[in-house]
């Protein structure tokens, strides 16, 4: 099974109803970059805004915080009707605690690490998540360079969601995803894919990601 999740940090914020209806035929989650300028130094919305975009949106909506103090700023989101909420590893005193209210508030619970993290520090993490979300950019800016490098910890938490029997807890790669990289991720274990600038900066973002699927599942 492969998820292709459109990031519309490079979207037309000023148009958004119109750009998510783009992708919404083809695409299974839309994937939606909350910022505070404080755990990256970028800003995209604040949770009134978030909230609006998400109950508004025709597809399930992926929720990637990329927000400091999670523990008690993530919390806000578990009010609204987001299908996925992702906190990261670095921002969360207690990220047990945290992902455990995440699924019994009925979302899924995912847990983001960004490159200069090991993913040993999750390991204890995976049977209170549905998601693994390994970063392949550092995050902050859509746009950036796919780093290949962060592969080896695709493939060691595939091992361990096969291994372990995680067989419903999905792996995603966030940052630099494109019709070369994709091919990358999947082959060392990823189903879940967020990809921002080469969808919307395409004049065809329904075909790109038709295209970047094929892709994907052309990986055996
Ligand atoms: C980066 C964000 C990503 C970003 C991906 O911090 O988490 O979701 O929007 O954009 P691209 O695909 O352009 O790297
Ligand atoms: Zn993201």
């Amino acid at each position: 099974m492969i998820r292709i999740c459109p990031s519309i940090l490079n979207a037309n914020f000023d148009e958004l109803p119109s750009e998510i209806a783009k992708v919404a035929q083809v695409s299974d989650l839309l994937h939606l970059d909350v910022m505070d300028n404080k755990f990256v130094p970028n800003f995209t919305f604040s949770f009134e805004r978030a909230r609006e975009i998400i109950e508004g949106s025709q597809l399930p909506v992926d929720v990637h915080l990329m927000i400091a103090n999670a523990d008690k700023e993530a919390l806000p989101y578990l009010d609204t009707s987001a299908f996925s909420i992702t906190v990261h590893f670095e921002a969360c005193a207690d990220p047990l605690s945290l992902l455990t209210e995440i699924r019994r508030r009925g979302k899924r619970s995912a847990i983001a690490i960004k490159p200069g993290t090991a993913i040993d520090e999750i390991r204890e993490l995976i049977p209170a998540v549905d998601m693994i979300l390994v970063m392949t950019v550092e995050p902050g800016f859509g746009g950036q360079k796919f780093m290949s490098e962060m592969m080896p910890k695709v493939e060691v938490a595939r091992r361990w969601l096969d291994e372990g029997g995680f067989g419903d807890t999905w792996l995603q790669v966030d940052g630099g995803v494109n019709l070369e990289t994709i091919s990358k991720a999947k082959q060392a274990g990823a189903d879940t894919f967020v990809a921002g600038s080469v969808v919307f900066n395409s004049p065809d973002p329904a075909g790109i990601v038709e295209t970047l699927r094929q892709l994907a599942a052309a990986v055996k």
